[in-house]
């Protein structure tokens, strides 16, 4: 397997766009842009900007890209790009992310190595706001979807990137770390959901996730069949059934010195390694794309470390429940009945709605070692798909107050959600005529149904659940985006503990 990714030396820069020492400087620039506070650009780009300007080569639509020399008039900088920013007052911090992480694709594409961003300064966005995605983007460009081709030629990677700030402040340094920290983070989780399904077994996810996961005040323990029989966890187990893989439980705990004993923020992620449907198979196109149904399980591992690596003050207990989901002769079958830890029992309707029942152990098991407030993160539904899209995590909870803080994380993260209802009414689709209830509820709601079910696990403590089944991967490439895994839900978690500070403003 070629390198992944790789993380660049990042830096402020507050002394001179013009004089710093990048092969390339990345200047965002707006429909309608004056460039007033760009002093010499022309005259450093012998008057190309000016022209591409004036004759509408470039007209600052977002994303647009225009290369050229610098370097005259005394500019160290040898080379621009001119981003498109679109128009000014659609400009958000979500969108200076994208635009770095574009300049940064399109930068590698023709193998330079160092970059500068510029950062305009706009009153729409704050300037550590602006550090930290700037930051992040540059890190989310230095990515590739993992490659076994055998002599393919080597990526160009940025080693070293500059962010041009104009004033310099203590605070931009942490920006600046946190957005290091947050892009790499995701890249790592991209890099477990982008890998075969031979070559990330739950065993192996289990043992890179503890390789992943040294850092101080964290812990990984990993819960074998043996130990994941001992504890009960019947729903887990029957999934696995079917597979000659065994399933783990990868345990992580955080447990900064001097945090509170409360609260503890709980993180359970969905961890099938692929997904066939079991008996209830799925059809053969597009099951390739089943090997990313681990991407939840990679998301809460990638927050976890995050958290811990820019010292979160809040304790979390996280749990990923890893299993495969197949078909053979010991598999599960549609009617049989399962028993889970918390002891209730389900009817599995339906084989291919694996994810709720590994889920629901997990999030009881969560609950068992002490987690107060709880977030599940699952690519969970096609259903979520159809309500939702590509583009939008779905966003479910029991509890109001919690709803807005992880919804309030996610937009800072420029990781989209949206409330879903989760009206009890829902819940009577998931009756059985011989279990507690079955874990699926046909086709209507059929994202809702799936939350419900996992609720019912949940006992009375804030309670949310990201469905990220649209979001964690990408059909097509974009500017911003390579095709492939995207790293979906790894920020919005850092975010909510990096801030438990505003979980108090709601309640
Ligand atoms: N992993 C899938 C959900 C999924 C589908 C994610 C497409 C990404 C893209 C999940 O395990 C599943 O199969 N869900 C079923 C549930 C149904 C049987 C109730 C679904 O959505 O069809
Ligand atoms: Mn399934
Ligand atoms: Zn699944």
């Amino acid at each position: 397997m070629q390198t992944v990714h790789s993380v660049p030396a990042v830096k402020l820069n507050t002394a001179s766009a013009a004089q710093g020492s990048s092969e390339l400087l990345v200047i965002p620039v707006f429909e309608q842009d004056d460039l007033g506070d760009l002093d010499g650009l022309d005259g450093a780009t012998g008057g190309e900007v000016a022209r591409a300007r004036n004759s509408g080569e470039f007209r600052g639509k977002l994303y647009e890209l225009f290369f050229t020399p610098a370097g005259q008039d005394g500019w160290k900088v040898r080379r621009v790009v001119l981003v498109g920013a679109g128009p000014r007052k659609e400009f958000t911090t979500e969108r200076l992310r994208r635009i770095a992480t574009s300049a940064g694709i399109a930068a590698r594409q023709r193998r330079i190595g160092s970059v500068s961003l510029l950062h305009r300064p706009d009153e729409r966005i704050e300037a550590a706001l602006a550090a930290q995605a700037l930051t992040e983007g540059i890190v989310l460009a230095n990515y590739n979807g993992g490659s076994y081709k055998t002599g393919d030629e080597p990526r160009g990677w940025i080693d070293a990137a500059e962010i041009v700030m104009p004033a310099g402040a203590q605070t931009l340094e942490r920006a600046v770390e946190r957005g290091r920290v947050l892009g790499e983070c995701s890249n790592l989780a991209r890099e477990l959901a982008n890998e075969p399904s031979n070559t990330l077994t739950p065993r192996v996810f289990a043992e890179r996730a503890a390789a992943l996961a040294t850092v101080p005040g964290v812990t990984v323990e990993i819960l074998d069949e043996k130990r994941i029989e001992q504890l009960g966890m019947g729903l887990l187990l029957g999934v696995a059934r079917g597979s000659v893989e065994p399933p783990r439980v990868i345990v992580i705990k955080y447990e900064p010195k001097n945090a509170p004993k409360n609260p503890v923020l709980g993180l359970v992620g969905k961890g099938i390694t692929f997904d066939t449907g079991g008996i209830s198979i799925k059809p053969a196109e597009n099951m390739d794309r089943m090997k990313d149904d681990m991407a939840g399980g990679a998301a809460v591992l990638g927050a976890t470390i995050a958290a811990a690596r820019l010292d979160a003050p809040v304790r979390i207990v996280t749990v990923i429940p890893a299993t495969e989901n197949m078909p053979s002769g010991t598999a599960i079958k549609p009617g049989d009945v399962l028993r889970g830890a918390s002891g209730k029992t389900v009817e599995v309707l339906n084989t291919d709605a694996e994810g709720r029942l590994i889920l629901a152990d997990g999030v009881w098991y969560a609950q068992q070692l002490g987690a107060t407030h709880l977030v599940d993160v699952a690519t969970l539904t096609g259903a979520c798909i159809v309500a939702l899209g590509k583009s939008t995590n779905g966003l479910f909870a029991n509890d109001d107050a919690w709803r807005e803080t992880v919804l309030r994380a996610s937009d800072r993260a420029g990781d989209r959600s949206w409330p879903m209802p989760t009206y009890a009414d829902y819940f009577e689709q998931l009756k059985s005529e011989i279990a507690d209830f079955s874990n699926t509820g046909g086709r209507p709601a059929g994202a809702i149904t799936a939350a419900l079910f996992i609720k019912e696990f949940v006992d009375g403590r804030p309670w949310a659940h990201l469905d990220i089944a649209g979001t964690a991967w990408a059909d097509e490439a974009k500017p911003y985006q390579p095709k492939g895994a995207t790293g979906a839900a790894v920020r919005t978690l850092a975010e909510l503990a990096l801030d438990v500070d505003r979980w108090r403003d709601l309640r």
